[in-house]
Formats: structure tokens, C-alpha cells, sequence
């Protein structure tokens, strides 16, 4: 059931995963989901890049851990091994880009929004299939991606959604009344 996935997607992050491989059709079927988004104009801004061979994953590991060092206000040696560490434990590193509109026909939001809901889409087939991962925006890093990735001309990146296979059951969570967020007229 739908609600049922919805309410048992968690954010599971890389130390959880274990060492079983993702394999490609699996990722496949995961972008697939994401690419039934709705988006205004049908732009489908969606784009993803996906981090997968394991020299791949050495080298994003390298970059995002080197670039956190470069623009770090605050260096934490902890927060460096952990960026090291995160895309050798994951089955997948997925960036999740945005491409504007050329004729820039709405508002940049809509784009933004259409590309989050790609991204609930992945996030819950993640879920069904058994598969955990969370979404990272570290902002000193992702605004740096183009050196890694090659981007289209409007392209950006709004993070990296790091995914795995997990043995322990994912942390229950608690989510504030609905009511106190709601008004019916
Ligand atoms: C747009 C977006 C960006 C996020 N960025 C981060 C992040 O940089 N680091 C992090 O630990 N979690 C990040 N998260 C995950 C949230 O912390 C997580 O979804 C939230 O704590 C709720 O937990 P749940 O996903 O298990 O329900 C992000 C989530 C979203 C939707």
C-alpha cells in the first residue's frame, strides 16, 4: 500500500548500509520512478548522474572530502573522514541535478519542486524494493560540482542521494500533528 511505503521511508544513511551490491537494473528501475514526476510545461528538469564503479565512487570520495577542506569556515577532521568514508560504504551515489528552463517559462521553485518530487518518487521505490538512502545537500560542496560532473548550460546540482541495502529495521519516526499544520475553510 502506498501510505504504508510512505510512512516507512527513512532516511538511512551510508554506516548502515551493508556490503551487498545494487545492481544497475535495480538503479534503473529506481530513476524510472523518478522520471513519472509531475513538472509545469512537462520540463521534466530532472537530471541524475549516477556514481557507481567503484573507482567512480574513489574519486567523487576524494573530491567531495578535498572541496569540504578547501571551504570548510570550520574544519571537523570527523565531518572530512565521514565524506571519505560515505561514498565507498554506499551501493550508489546518486546527484540529483536540476535543468532549467532555457526560455525560463516559471519560476526557478517550480523546477526546484518538480525535481523533489523525482526525487520522493526514487526515494519510495527505494523503499518498496528494500533499499535505504538519504538525501545530502551539503552546500559548500554541491555548489562546486561542476568541476566534478560536466553540466548543461543551467544545470545545477541539489545533492547527492546516497544508496544501499540495510540489515537493521530503519528508526520508527514521529512527524507533528497534521492539524496544526492545517486550515480547512
Ligand atoms: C532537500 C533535503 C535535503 C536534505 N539534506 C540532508 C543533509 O544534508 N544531511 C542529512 O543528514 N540529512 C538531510 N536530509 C534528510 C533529512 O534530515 C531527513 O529526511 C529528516 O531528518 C527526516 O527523516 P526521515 O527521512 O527518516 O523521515 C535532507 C532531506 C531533504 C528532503
Amino acid at each position: 500500500m502506498i501510505f504504508e511505503t510512505i510512512q516507512h521511508r527513512r532516511s538511512i544513511y551510508p554506516v548502515q548500509f551493508n556490503d551487498e551490491r545494487v545492481p544497475k537494473e535495480v538503479i534503473a528501475t529506481l530513476l524510472e520512478a523518478a522520471n513519472w514526476a509531475p513538472s509545469h510545461f512537462k520540463t521534466e528538469p530532472w537530471r541524475f548522474k549516477v556514481v557507481y564503479s567503484k573507482d567512480a565512487k574513489q574519486k567523487f570520495s576524494e573530491f567531495i572530502s578535498e572541496t569540504y577542506k578547501e571551504n570548510a569556515p570550520k574544519f571537523s577532521k570527523l565531518k572530512y573522514k565521514k565524506l571519505q568514508e560515505m561514498p565507498l560504504q554506499s551501493g550508489a551515489i546518486i546527484a540529483i541535478c536540476m535543468q532549467r528552463d532555457e526560455k525560463e517559462r516559471m519560476p526557478e521553485w517550480e523546477e526546484t519542486a518538480a525535481v523533489a518530487m523525482a526525487v520522493q518518487n526514487l526515494w519510495l521505490q527505494a523503499t518498496e524494493m528494500g533499499l535505504g538512502g538519504f538525501w545530502s545537500s551539503p552546500p559548500i560542496i554541491i555548489r562546486d560540482m561542476h568541476h566534478f560532473f560536466e553540466f548543461n548550460k543551467g544545470e545545477d546540482c541539489m545533492g547527492f542521494f546516497y544508496l544501499g541495502y540495510y540489515d537493521e529495521l530503519p528508526p520508527n519516526a514521529e512527524r507533528g500533528a497534521i492539524e496544526d499544520k492545517t486550515v480547512w475553510l
